[in-house]
């Protein structure tokens, strides 16, 4: 995991794409290490994750030099190959906070996408630059910005591939809070550390209903929900949680 470092900091685990020579730009290793450092997480010490970047950028794209003399079928399986680990990520079971300290440009910014929730520093810039470069966005972006911000301003960031500060980004929805970079981390680990305060079978059942919920129509969408909803009464943390309530107590869940 050269380009990736992993931490762990109580039941936090912390992702850092380290390649600032090149402003953690993705290539395939480092997608490799991104990958492989979700997969060696482990699920029963860990209720939350925090992604951020090593240097002054998050992540400044896919790697064009890399991209620059891709054939068509190169080019397909490079996207594929991004896609299957955002999509991971999208899908892992604990929730992702995505620490955006810097550049969020094309694929850097589809990463961020692929997490589920986005907070940045004031130095934060974002962006779909991909047709100045003649391609499209090829990590998920032409599919995920329109389904965080809206569509109408996702075509507009997508067709006129500028880029937006940390300010607009809040405005349009696409990050919860902006922070100044001396209080990105701790704020990050604050809410990682609320999440994972909660009762952690209910954190992940809330994430999948939410996450399976977006991809099928409101009825069959709130059975997925009823599923999960149902699935919580199996667990002791359920118990425990309404026990303490009733009792007027406070649970430490213990992911049971
Ligand atoms: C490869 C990159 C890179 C990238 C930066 N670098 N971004 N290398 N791929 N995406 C490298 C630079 O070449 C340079 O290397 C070093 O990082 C520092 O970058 P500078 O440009 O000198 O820094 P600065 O002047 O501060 O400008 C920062 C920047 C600019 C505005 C972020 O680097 C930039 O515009 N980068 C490209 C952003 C972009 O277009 N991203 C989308 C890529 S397409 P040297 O060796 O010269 O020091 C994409 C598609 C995803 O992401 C889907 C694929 C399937």
């Amino acid at each position: 995991m050269g380009f990736v470092k992993y931490e762990q900091e109580g039941f936090v685990g912390i992702v850092t794409i380290d390649r600032p020579k090149a402003l953690n730009a993705l290539n395939e290793e480092v997608l490799k290490d991104l990958e492989a450092a979700f997969d060696a997480i482990d699920l029963d010490t860990t209720r939350a994750v925090v992604v951020t970047g090593a240097g002054k950028s998050f992540v400044a794209g896919a790697d064009i030099g890399a991209m620059s003399t891709m054939t068509a079928e190169e080019g397909e399986a490079f996207g594929k190959f991004g896609n299957d680990i955002f999509r991971k990520i999208e899908t892992f079971p604990l929730p992702v906070i995505a620490a955006i300290n810097g550049f969020a440009l094309g694929g850097g910014n589809e990463l961020a996408m692929s997490c589920d929730i986005r907070i940045c520093s004031d130095k934060a810039v974002f962006g779909q630059p991909e047709v100045g470069l003649g391609i499209t966005p090829g990590f998920g972006g032409t599919q995920r910005l329109g389904r965080i911000i809206g569509i109408g301003m996702a075509k507009e960031l997508v067709y006129a591939g500028y880029n937006i500060k940390a300010d607009k980004a809040l405005e349009v929805g696409l990050v919860n809070a902006v922070y100044s970079p001396e209080e990105l981390m701790p704020a990050a680990m604050k809410l990682a550390g609320k999440i994972a305060k909660q009762a952690p079978i209910a954190v992940r059942n809330c994430k999948k209903a939410m996450n399976d919920g977006l991809q099928v129509d409101m009825d069959q969408a709130i059975v997925v929900e009823e599923k999960l909803f149902g699935d919580c009464f199996n667990s002791e943390d359920q118990k425990a949680g309404m026990k303490a309530f009733l009792e007027k107590g406070k649970a430490e869940f213990q992911n049971k």
